[in-house]
């Protein structure tokens, strides 16, 4: 039978990132955070002089980087590390962001990305956080979740994250920041930011993270038959 898949999709600062985590924690599921994996390729080029007008060379690098992910026992995010060095302060930082977005537009690079992607796909389950994980890496999941919020109420949330990680930053430039980088990653040629056709869609503005995760929960209890 084929290994249960929860895809959750959207725009950043949705709260993907968290609401996923709790579901993997609670279903005893894996949990694929592929914005991690972007990010780290922004990393590992930075690192290796690699420009992101480097096509080949990055594809390489998709391919090859030594990247893995550990799960905290807490409910801290996961670790990241790269080359054997824990860089999970910098894959999470604004410049890492910027620069993973750009790579991300590039299909050699997502074509590298994808196979490392599926094999996440492992029993029991598999939560996968990103923008195209319910349309082009998992096309057959049996749950897909599109999950949004208005773009003030995610740049809030992300100021608030990097003022409680002693960074600075200021809300307009944070709102200003979120618009760019939706509209790049909607308006890009090879998968843009979409729902799935048979997406659930939920809103997440106004919403407490405990709300959307049952919400998710009770639809992967019908869907998934757990
Ligand atoms: O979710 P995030 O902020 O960590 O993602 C970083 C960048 O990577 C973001 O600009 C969108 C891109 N990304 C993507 O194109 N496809 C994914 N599946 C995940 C992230």
């Amino acid at each position: 039978m084929a290994v249960p898949v929860i895809t959750v999709d959207g725009p950043s600062g949705a709260g993907k990132g968290t609401v996923c985590l709790i579901l993997a924690r609670r279903l005893g599921f894996h949990y694929l955070d592929s914005g991690a994996l972007y990010r780290a390729l922004a990393v590992a080029a930075a690192r290796h002089q690699v420009g992101v007008d480097n096509i080949p060379a990055l594809a390489v690098l998709a391919a090859h980087m030594d990247v893995s992910f550990a799960m905290e026992p807490s409910d801290a995010e996961p670790l990241v590390m790269l080359e054997g060095e824990t860089v999970t302060r910098q894959v999470r930082g604004e410049e890492a962001g910027r620069q993973a977005s750009r790579v991300a537009a590039i299909p050699e690079v997502r074509a590298a990305l994808l196979r490392r992607q599926r094999a996440f796909a492992r029993a029991p389950g598999l939560v996968a956080d990103g923008r195209d994980m319910g349309t082009v890496v998992f096309p057959d999941a049996q749950l897909k979740i599109f999950l949004t919020a208005s773009s003030e109420e995610r740049a809030r949330r992300r100021h608030k994250q990097l003022i409680e990680k002693g960074e600075t930053a200021t809300l307009a430039e944070l709102i200003e920041a979120v618009n760019e980088r939706d509209e790049r990653d909607r308006s890009r040629e090879i998968a843009p930011l979409c729902p799935a056709a048979d997406a659930l869609r939920l809103d997440s503005t106004g919403q407490t993270i405990d709300e959307v995760v049952a919400a998710i929960l009770a639809a992967a209890k019908e869907r998934l038959a757990l």
